[in-house]
């Protein structure tokens, strides 16, 4: 692996062998990867940007796959980052962009971060794959371990879209619906781990975080590298967030940027915000959320395993966590179609219900560069899209 040095623990710091299959460290702390950013080729790497493939694999200096031939890809990554003019203008915005990430293969940002575990795992030798998932992670590993020939056991909460089921079944998948949340997932996939399957838990295996991180990567490379000045995220796991300031961090290291990072904004759904709850407590940690309840299945977390880290990345950028109802961010979902053609996941209104709140406490103004993260696309949640009034859109054909 030429530019990789390590795995490190977030937690106790303690460094492992980046050679080797890895889940967490011995601590119980989250692994993350290391690069040698010294190196000239790994600082030269935005010169060659240009000649390259529009897929996140064009930042490959700053991945952890070795061999070309070891990619698992399907075009994912380099989604359109929009600057929504209208929407903007609404909320007096200048520049607002929402980073569309539909755009992906099956329709959601998951495949980032499995695209890169999926090609680690084939390089270490990996054949069999289990994931506790709210829907799209799942749907993202089904794709990449069937177009790989890998087999994949998924643990889904019963609640979880239609389309998320589907897909898996689709590629092949065993799907076992799990009664509970995605914590009773975590646990009944941990069972399967032990039994020689390779667990793709986000944050217990280290190379999603990667993938995700090129979220970061890509908006700073398509605003011609000016560090905006908020990100909104929809935080569930929070894997992107800190993939994101891990990103930042990097390009920092790279002499890429200075000292300001932008903003990190963690948006939850009202019915399960252990991280509001954290971060407006003062809290390094959070606790778990009982009886999680929201219509945005990605952002049914009760717990997370990255949950200091997230809390460190907005701190230490000096953002926010806010929570929203599920009624605003259906509205959200609704004013995103209605305004820039974009049909988004309820997790992706989210964000705009979150930047609405943002907007009227002060905490952000109409000057700054705002960057939304439309994580899925609304396709995927056809049963949520049916619980919105869309009154005098279907009309019945009068035949007189
Ligand atoms: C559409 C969507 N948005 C956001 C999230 C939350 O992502 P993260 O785990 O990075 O916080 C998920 C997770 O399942 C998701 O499916």
């Amino acid at each position: 692996m030429p530019f990789v040095s390590c795995l490190e623990c977030a937690r106790c710091g303690k460094q492992l062998d980046a050679g080797k299959l890895a889940n967490l460290c011995e601590c119980g702390g989250p692994l993350v990867a290391r690069y040698e950013l010294h190196r000239v080729a790994v600082r030269r790497m935005r010169e060659r940007l240009a000649s390259r493939p529009p897929t996140l694999w064009r930042y490959r200096e700053v991945l952890p796959v070795n061999q070309e031939s070891s990619v698992v890809s399907l075009g994912e990554g380099f989604t359109p980052l929009i600057h929504a003019e209208r929407l903007g203008r609404k909320l007096g915005l200048q520049n607002l962009y929402l980073k569309d990430e539909s755009a992906n293969p099956t329709g959601s940002f998951k495949a980032r971060g499995l695209s890169v575990a999926v090609s680690r795992a084939v390089e270490l030798g990996v054949k069999k794959l289990v994931i506790p998932s709210a829907g799209n992670a799942a749907g993202a590993l089904c794709a990449y371990a069937a177009h790989a020939g890998l087999e994949v056991a998924v643990f889904m909460p019963e609640a979880t879209p239609a389309a998320n089921r589907l897909e898996c079944a689709l590629m092949g998948a065993e799907v076992i619906l799990v009664p509970g949340s995605i914590k009773d997932c975590g646990q009944a996939a941990r069972e399967r781990a032990g039994k020689g399957w390779f667990d793709v838990s986000t944050l217990r295996e280290p190379y999603r975080l990667e993938g995700k991180k090129t979220l970061a990567y890509e908006v700073m490379e398509q605003l011609n590298w000016r560090v905006p000045d908020a990100l909104v995220y929809p935080a569930g796991g929070g894997t992107g967030l800190i993939g994101m300031w891990k990103a930042f961090g990097e390009m920092h290291q790279l002499d890429w940027i200075g000292e300001r990072r932008p903003r990190l904004f963690a948006v939850q759904a009202a019915g399960c915000a252990p991280i509001v709850r954290a971060f407006a407590e003062g809290a390094p940690s959070a606790c778990e959320w009982k009886d999680p309840q929201t219509i945005a299945s990605g952002l049914r977390v009760p717990s997370a395993i990255g949950d200091f880290l997230m809390l460190r990345a907005i701190r230490e950028t000096n953002g926010a966590a806010l929570a929203v109802e599920d009624a605003a961010m259906l509205e959200a979902v609704k004013e995103l179609a209605e305004t820039e053609g974009i049909v988004t996941s309820p997790e992706g209104g989210a964000t705009l219900a979150g930047l609405k709140r943002l907007l009227a406490d002060g905490l952000l103004a109409g000057y700054e560069t705002v960057v939304l993260f439309l994580t899925a696309s609304g396709y995927k949640y056809l049963e949520v899209l049916e619980t919105l009034d869309l009154g005098r859109s279907a009309k019945r054909h009068d035949e007189n």
